[in-house]
């Protein structure tokens, strides 16, 4: 097949970019600090700072009020559900509900969900999820009785087991719930697939977006899913949680509120007073993300036909970030490789990178993840170690009782230089 379109460049303005985000230039030791930290929680660029600043001196109040503040405040909520609405390419921005964390969302979700259980219902999750997508499910079990699967992985490859995930689904399962990426191993799902299945046997579809949402496009009408949940933290905004819901579920479902809430979406859902200032930041950071877009993303215009403005601009950001952040990982994982005595567990070769995030973990023989992740600390080196609350992958990969896997994790801010940086720590931490 031939195209005329413009090859896509794997290059971003990481001066203009970095710029953006005033915590990178952050020192440590007089070395300035390497954020691999990003799975954990991405910096805010200026604009979300700003945004909340704004928001607290301008329009700070509780919400339909008969004067300014409060008006100001009703206006950016719901432009904020509207700028989320545009990231997943959700058809109303009702179907975009804001909450503490995913974590909580999704125990609140899953209760809802519950309360139309009967005894012997099943559930499916997969072992290489994080457990704020097991253990909302597994309650059920202990709540309502339901019966939960677990789909396993491909401990050699850290990719899901398509036809055991294929197996686990039943005439009586009444939810898939899958992880759009591992926030382990990096691993990209098949989530379009799983949901296909869960609606060929009448099941909901929900999925985890938490470590994708930072590393490319989403589109939740082309996936087709009833649910997805990210968390706004880990795609360069506030500590926040984010869900997405078809609009028929999320008016239909039985949420649990108090009586003076309204009954409809996304208030419905939307337990209590919001936090304000951080929905302000994150319209902020979309507006960052958006403008990433004007600048970098025309190669990629042509793949979301039918979108314009803001909605397109967020789709051609994150298609960008995703193009560069390829090369990032490219060189990541070429880096350590070279390293003595090392494991890297998931998708390694150059042919399989569209199939992971440049989230990477890894062990080194004779030493544990955590002084790793301590002594590239002490370089100023940010990493996380253990088992990040995947549980189940460690536990399916046999490192939970050692400690679990050091784990680099990069975001569209980090630069080739802070890569070879990285891999030249750990060669001189492995050596000595
Ligand atoms: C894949 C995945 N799902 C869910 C969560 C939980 O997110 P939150 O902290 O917003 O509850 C995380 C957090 O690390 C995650 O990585």
């Amino acid at each position: 097949m031939t195209t005329n379109a413009a090859p896509h460049p794997t290059t971003l303005n990481l001066e203009v970019i970095r710029a953006s985000f005033p915590s990178l230039g952050l020192l440590v030791n007089d070395a300035p600090a390497v954020y691999f930290d990003n799975p954990g929680g991405t910096q805010v660029a200026q604009q979300c700072l700003d945004a909340i600043m704004r928001y607290l001196t301008t329009a700070n109040a509780n919400t339909y009020g008969a004067y300014l503040t409060s008006e100001r405040t009703v206006a950016m909520l719901d432009e904020t559900h509207a700028a989320v609405a545009d990231l997943l390419n959700a058809a109303d921005a009702r179907e975009i509900v804001f909450g503490p964390n995913m974590t909580t969302l999704t125990f609140a979700l899953s209760r809802a969900i519950g309360r139309t259980l009967r005894p012997g219902d099943e559930l499916v999750v997969t072992a290489l999820d994080h457990d704020a997508n097991i253990a909302p499910w597994l309650a059920l079990q202990e709540e309502r009785g339901a019966v939960v699967h677990v789909a396993n992985f491909d401990p050699a490859t850290c990719t899901l087991d398509m036809a055991d995930l294929r197996a686990q689904i039943t005439e009586r399962t009444k939810v898939v719930a899958v992880g759009y990426a591992s926030n382990a191993v990096g691993t990209i799902n098949d989530v379009a697939t799983a949901t296909r299945w869960a609606h060929e046997v009448g099941a909901l579809a929900f999925v985890d977006a938490v470590q994708y949402a930072p590393h490319g496009p989403i589109d939740v009408q082309e996936l087709g899913c009833d649910f997805l949940a990210c968390s706004a933290y880990k795609f360069f905004g506030p500590h926040l949680g984010v869900l997405y819901g078809r609009l028929p579920l999320l008016e239909s479902l039985p949420a649990y509120k108090v009586r003076p809430a309204t009954d409809d979406p996304p208030g419905k859902w939307e337990t209590g007073t919001q936090n304000h200032e951080c929905l302000a930041g994150l319209l902020g950071t979309l507006e960052y993300l958006a403008a990433l877009g004007h600048d970098h993303g025309a190669a990629h215009a042509s793949e979301f036909a039918g979108m314009t403005g803001r909605r397109l601009a967020l789709h051609t950001a994150l298609a960008a970030i995703q193009m560069y952040e390829r090369m990032l990982a490219a060189r990541l994982l070429d880096g350590l490789r070279t390293l003595p005595g090392v494991h890297i567990y998931g998708l390694t070769a150059p042919a399989d990178l569209p199939r992971r995030v440049p989230t990477v973990a890894l062990t080194v023989d004779g030493h544990s993840p955590r002084a790793l992740a301590a002594a590239l600390g002490e370089r100023g080196i940010f990493a996380w170690d253990g088992n990040y609350y995947a549980l189940a992958v460690m536990e399916r990969l046999g490192l939970e009782a050692t400690g679990g896997a050091l784990r680099l994790g990069m975001a569209h801010y980090n630069t080739p230089d802070e890569v070879e940086r990285v891999v030249d720590a750990l060669r001189a931490i492995v050596a000595q």
